[in-house]
């Protein structure tokens, strides 16, 4: 294992989950639904806490953390364009559906693709590709109950 690329890798997850935090933000903002607001809040917390628990590392590793900036660093670039024409909670669940897509996937090559790094590093991949296979199904599962239709 390459101690850059292990840390470059921690900055490129970190980059990725701040541009989640920013899209939650927008999001937050088009959904009425007090239960789905609270829900989606609460993913936001969790990439806030990625964010931060992936800098303790790069940090503890002697990098250079990951500056936390409103402009997005292209990963969700798509979800976030569709995001600001949307309205309504379904209109905000089906362009969040679209950026945790790209979270889950590029999660799951970090996962996949670095079994060389220490455990600690792997071990934090893990945890937080968890909260991403989470977040993703409930998005769709609450998407598939707003658009069944009414008894
Ligand atoms: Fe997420």
């Amino acid at each position: 294992m390459d101690q850059k690329n292990y840390i470059k890798k921690l900055r490129d997850m970190c980059q990725l989950d701040i541009d989640a935090v920013n899209a939650y933000e927008t999001a937050l903002k088009k959904i009425d639904d007090k239960e789905i607001h609270n829900a989606v809040e609460q993913f936001r917390q969790d990439h806030l806490r990625h964010v931060e628990e992936l800098n303790n590392l790069i940090r503890k590793l002697g990098g250079t953390p990951t500056e936390f900036t409103k402009d997005l660093k292209g990963y969700l670039i798509e979800g976030m364009t569709a995001l600001r024409s949307v309205t309504g909670t379904k209109g905000a669940l089906k362009a969040m559906e679209t950026n945790e897509f790209i979270t889950n996937k590029n999660y799951a090559e970090a996962v996949r693709e670095n079994t060389d790094f220490p455990e600690e590093g792997r071990a934090l991949l893990q945890k937080n590709y968890a909260d991403e296979k989470r977040h993703l199904a409930y998005i769709q599962a609450t998407l598939k109950n707003l658009t069944a239709p009414k008894p």
